[in-house]
């Protein structure tokens, strides 16, 4: 039984701040001189230090001083084998998979070569603050295989799942449906559950999926309703095309999955850029969640994701962010936060009434605009609960799992440390606006050089430098 603390600034969630609209500081925590107690990996007291440390009298304390603490990134969508393949000049998301993505996960087919592109991504995910991933593989288990050995041996807790595909690609590339049912199978035994490992269906996407194809995923939700469901939807126009023709008689993109039962809690579709109202609401009944992909959606020319229509109270759907690396030119979820920022001022400014009168929505004009609050909560708290795991990860709530990262607010391009000495002065942070206000600047004018160390399960696992 080894206990240990963490003295330090912490700033983590407790609510959506989409829900305190005008208030937004009801929905976070602050702690300027705060501690943090791990027992095992696990928190087991968090609050003020004065408050908290006489209970804790014979601990070790680790004391992180000038940094702002948040719980780990959560990334809800990224490629484990397109670590290789980042910024392919000049094209859409169709020519792209052919042109540059297939050939390079093909490559994963080897365990050698996968071993050493997972030792790669897991070292890129901690130097840019992520702990936890919702990631799709290959069409080869291997791939998979090697993904969940690294990650158990860091010990972090991860989303992943062969990812099948029997259509529209190479014929090196493609699986068959029962190959992949098959395939699937022996990895949920192998992995689901064990460790932090947790198993996710993988479809690629209905436009490289059969109907044989979908049922083998159904049959594998009905064998083991417990596993996640992970897959991409309506990203992309001709891609939105190709699946209505090659699935007749659903409505939508959406209808797909849902005609073999795959959507419900815990399923989540990346990139969601073209959904209709229809689909929206039928998302948010069925408590299914979208991954908002801002940098891969300006990569690849995708569109731009309707953030004040997920957020609408009304209906509002889960939602994590992602960097969907290798079609996110960065690993890091800062830099989702600064495109995602950008994306909710073009999607602000279409609807203020300044473009089209006729087409202005004030409130959902407002659910545009990504606070620093806002930004935080969708990679931490907000992520967990979009992934359906804010019981173990994405606050500093007592019970949880030990993640978390430490930020320097000046590091990061020349300039950073006079810009950021704006805020308070140039010294610490002392009240949660000023947190704020330095995160906010970390995730507009810094970038992954804001990130100091990296916290999984209680233990430092990376730091600068
Ligand atoms: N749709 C199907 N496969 C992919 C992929 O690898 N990247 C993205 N962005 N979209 C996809
Ligand atoms: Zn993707």
């Amino acid at each position: 039984m080894s206990i240990t603390g963490i003295r330090g600034t912490f700033f983590d969630f407790v609510d959506d701040p989409w829900k305190h609209v005008g208030d937004e500081e009801a929905s976070a925590r602050f702690h300027s001189d705060g501690l943090l107690v791990v027992e095992d990996g696990i928190i087991i007291a968090f609050g003020d230090y004065s408050e908290i440390i006489n209970d804790f009298a014979d601990i070790d304390v680790t004391h992180i001083e000038h940094r702002i603490i948040t719980p780990g990134f959560i990334d809800g969508h990224i490629h484990f084998p397109q670590t290789r393949v980042l910024g392919a000049f000049g094209e859409q998301l169709l020519p792209w998979l052919q042109k540059w993505v297939f050939p390079e996960e093909a490559r994963y087919a080897d365990r050698a070569y996968a071993k050493d592109g997972a030792v790669r991504f897991f070292d890129n995910l901690l130097a840019s603050g992520t702990t936890t991933v919702q990631a799709f593989t290959s069409s080869a288990p291997v791939c998979t295989e090697e993904l969940f050995e690294e990650a158990s041996k860091r010990n972090m807790r991860v989303i992943a799942g062969l990812t099948g595909i029997d259509k529209n690609a190479p014929d090196y590339f493609v699986d068959t449906a029962d190959n992949f049912y098959a395939d699937s199978k022996t990895l949920i035994e192998k992995y689901h559950n064990v460790g932090r490992n947790l198993y996710a269906i993988t479809p690629r996407f209905a436009f490289g999926a059969s109907p044989e194809l979908l049922e083998r995923c159904a049959q594998l939700k009905t064998e083991h309703p417990d596993a996640w469901v992970h897959t991409h939807i309506s990203e992309n126009p001709a891609e939105v095309r190709g699946v209505s023709e090659a699935h007749e008689g659903a409505e939508d993109y959406l209808a797909v999955y849902e005609k073999y039962n795959l959507v419900g809690p815990k399923f989540t579709g990346g990139h969601a850029v073209w959904l209709s109202n229809s689909e929206y609401k039928r998302l948010h009944e069925a408590e299914a969640s979208v991954t908002f992909c801002p940098n891969s959606n300006l990569f690849l020319g995708s569109g731009m994701f309707r953030l004040g229509k997920a957020t609408d109270p009304d209906q509002r759907v889960r939602m994590t962010f992602g960097t969907d690396m290798g079609g996110g030119n960065r690993f890091s979820m800062l830099s989702v936060l600064d495109g995602a920022y950008k994306v909710g001022m073009i999607n602000n400014t279409l609807l203020d009434g300044s473009v089209d009168p006729s087409l202005k929505d004030s409130a959902e004009a407002e659910r545009n605009k990504l606070s620093a609050y806002r930004a935080f909560w969708s990679i931490t708290l907000g992520g967990a609960e979009g992934l359906y795991i804010d019981d173990r990860v994405g606050s500093f709530e007592v019970g949880k799992e030990a993640d978390f990262v430490a930020l320097d607010w000046t590091q990061g391009p020349p300039g950073a440390d006079w810009h950021s000495s704006l805020i308070a002065d140039g010294g610490d942070p002392v009240t949660m606006d000023d947190a704020a206000n330095m995160l906010f600047g970390i995730m507009i004018v810094g970038d992954e050089r804001a990130v100091d160390e990296t916290w999984v399960y209680g233990s430092r696992a990376y730091k600068k430098g």
